[in-house]
């Protein structure tokens, strides 16, 4: 992230002074308020002022509702700062507390899944049968090699099995990679060789919004150029012809065609700090970051946050709308609701295919209580108008989320009125890929601002400071940092620990999560965006140095510099500014050209919406483009410290 920060706000930030307090029965009932009580508080500001100063005792609680082979034997430590240590000595493994542990209680026939395909097919899945499909499917990866610590690539849709093939992986103690089914063949092929994948699990292929996805095609490509792949697992979601390399592929069926239905593959005891998944996310420099997640500490901090914030009770059904290939999915779909034992719901499609008023017609025939989407999902069907909820009968909803980006105050009250009855609580939850769990967020007992994420969770020492480390008053912005580690924060960047290194010395000795934020004078925090460039399309997150690596990987392409800039729609989209090489002219069909070029090497939520040529890019004495002025300069603001530019 390096030191040069670019946010130095004074401005006041104006806000509308809006409060909405939670009824007495929704406050009474909640999870969270159960637990306070049983520790003397009904005040969460006193509440979380205790668990500051308890943190330990906090996480040893909720560790001990999980089942483990053997209890940890330190809660905490550091090892060297600023790497860490949760709940060492304990062997875990989440997929027990996902399945296992349940086969002697009445959940075991329990809906886990109902999944909706693009399509409108259906499926259900107990426990039980979420547990055998797993069982195999770990029985199946045992047979072509896979072995503890195996890295295992998943490139799949939206399916039953990408969630078994998930929980196999985790259940042998391997460890899952899953990449976005949207990503390109280049963007699959890295995320495999950094962290030399043995065996990738994928599809035939699928549909999205209609649109037919090739994904075994686009294995192919990326596996062509990747020399530690033994093995792709291919699972038939069309049926469709789809061209097997002899001795490499092999489709699922077959793997398990002799695999009976009654196979118990033990669930691996892991040490509490071993590697559970890699997931890659962009940061503002250089190629993504495979953020590492344990198995013990992320387990221990989802199953707690779903349980808050969420407020996961018996009778629910939880939907949360984002793709397992991110880690929402991960963390809100997979981990947090199974080991809450709760009924989810999965999808395949999207939200407008084949009409805007697809959510709510789910939300209606699975009788959703809980939907967690995100703010760009929100502003979209807003543009659809009210009619589309109000043909559904949404009664069942009783919790509402929404998750990765800043949401505008507008479209928080569109969702409160036309989704939540007028009066359900909204968590609008913030966290990272890197925090593996919900950091700052409401709980259902919380009086709401619309636009806040209100306050840390319990034990998050959060705080809104200046470049120095100094905490500002409510008046300012400054940059959101968090005090000390907690269960689910990532423990490394794969093979770079210097690059993990830098989220605690960009400030000294805290955690820098690369938002501004600021504080009001009740303590509720306002999350306003990035201050690195990290470009966030649509609540996702990208890197200006993989746009810009696409780019100039074009022939005709000398240099680019690549910005986010605000989109009423998407939170922001992207602008790059491209200077061709000498014997290349600008044209609208070169544009077009580069455009397809990010979306066949990244992927299509790459692709710039702005493209401009031009003669040339400020840069500092050293060569670097300052993206920082560019951005300034193209929004129309101070350009602020300007000392390092060339010229
Ligand atoms: C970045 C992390 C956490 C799962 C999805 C995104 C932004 C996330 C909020 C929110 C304002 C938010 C931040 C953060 N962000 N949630 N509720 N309000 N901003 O994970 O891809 O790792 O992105 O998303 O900028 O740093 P991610």
């Amino acid at each position: 992230m390096g030191n040069n920060l670019g946010f130095e706000s004074t401005d006041t930030f104006l806000v509308e002074e809006r409060v909405f307090s939670p009824s007495s029965d929704t406050v009474e009932n909640a999870n969270i308020m159960q637990y306070m009580k049983s520790k003397g508080f009904t005040d969460y500001d006193a509440f979380h002022k205790w668990s500051l100063e308890h943190r330990f005792e906090y996480w040893d609680d909720l560790a001990k509702e999980l089942h483990w082979f053997e209890p940890w034997q330190t809660t905490f430590e550091w090892t060297t700062k600023p790497f860490f240590k949760w709940f060492s000595g304990g062997k875990f493994n989440p997929v027990y507390n996902c399945l296992d542990r349940y086969m002697e209680t009445p959940t075991r026939h329990k809906v886990a899944f109902y999944w909706e395909g693009d399509d409108g097919s259906t499926r259900t899945l107990t426990y039980e049968d979420l547990y055998v499909l797993t069982n195999r499917f770990a029985k199946g990866l045992q047979n072509v090699g896979v072995q503890k610590g195996d890295r295992v690539a998943i490139y799949m849709p939206a399916i039953p099995e990408q969630i078994a093939a998930v929980l196999a992986v985790a259940r042998l103690g391997a460890i899952h990679t899953v990449v976005f089914g949207g990503f390109a063949a280049s963007a699959l092929r890295d995320r495999i060789i950094d962290s030399q994948v043995k065996v990738v699990i994928t599809a035939d292929g699928n549909y999205r919004g209609g649109k037919h996805i090739e994904l075994k095609k686009i294995t192919d490509e990326a596996v062509a150029e990747t020399p530690t792949v033994e093995k792709v697992v291919v699972v038939k979601r069309l049926g469709t012809n789809v061209a097997m390399t002899a001795g490499r592929d092999v489709f699922l069926d077959d793997l398990l065609a002799d695999v009976p239905a009654d196979t118990v593959v033990p669930c691996e005891p892991m040490d509490s700090e071993d590697i559970l998944y890699i997931l890659y996310t962009s940061g503002s420099t250089g190629k993504p970051k495979g953020v590492v997640h344990t198995v013990g500490g992320y387990s221990v901090g989802v199953y707690a946050t779903t349980k808050f914030v969420f407020d996961i009770k018996e009778s629910d059904i939880f939907w949360c709308t984002a793709d397992v290939g991110w880690v929402t999915g991960h963390s809100y779909i997979i981990y947090g609701p199974l080991m809450n034992g709760a009924t989810g719901v999965l999808f395949e499609g999207t939200p407008t295919y084949p009409a805007p008023d697809r959510f709510w017609s789910i939300v209606e025939r699975f009788k959703v209580t809980i939907i967690y989407t995100s703010p760009t999902a929100i502003r979209g069907l807003m543009r659809f108008g009210e009619e589309w909820p109000a043909k559904h009968d949404l009664s069942s909803l009783r919790l509402l989320g929404t998750v990765g980006e800043p949401i505008n105050p507008e479209a928080w009250m569109w969702y409160r009125k036309n989704i939540g009855h007028d009066k359900l609580p909204i968590m609008d939850t913030w966290w990272q890929t890197e925090t593996g769990s919900i950091m700052i967020s409401p709980t259902p007992i919380m009086p709401l601002k619309p636009g806040s994420a209100t306050k840390p969770l319990p034990t998050i020492d959060t705080d809104v400071v200046d470049k120095n480390g100094v905490t500002v008053g409510s008046e300012r912005g400054g940059f959101l940092i968090v005090r000390h580690p907690w269960p689910s924060l990532m423990r490394t960047i794969y093979g770079d620990p210097a690059r993990y290194q830098t989220y605690w010395d960009t400030i000294p000795d805290v955690y820098f999560a690369g938002d501004a934020a600021t504080i009001d004078k009740d303590g509720y925090l306002r999350i306003q965006g990035r201050v690195d460039d990290v470009i966030k399309v649509s609540g996702h997150r990208l890197g200006s140095m993989e746009i810009e690596s696409s780019l100039v990987s074009h022939p005709a392409v000398a240099e680019v510099a690549a910005i986010g800039k605000p989109d009423e729609l998407k939170g922001e989209h992207v602008k790059v500014f491209v200077i061709l090489k000498n014997g290349f002219e600008p044209s609208d069909e070169l544009a077009k050209e580069l455009k397809l070029h990010v979306r066949a090497t990244v992927g299509p939520l790459a692709v710039p919406d702005e493209l401009e040529f031009t003669p040339s890019l400020p840069k500092t004495r050293s060569g670097k483009i300052m993206r920082r002025v560019i951005r300034a300069k193209e929004l129309g603001q101070p350009v602020g410290d300007t000392s390092t530019l060339d010229g």
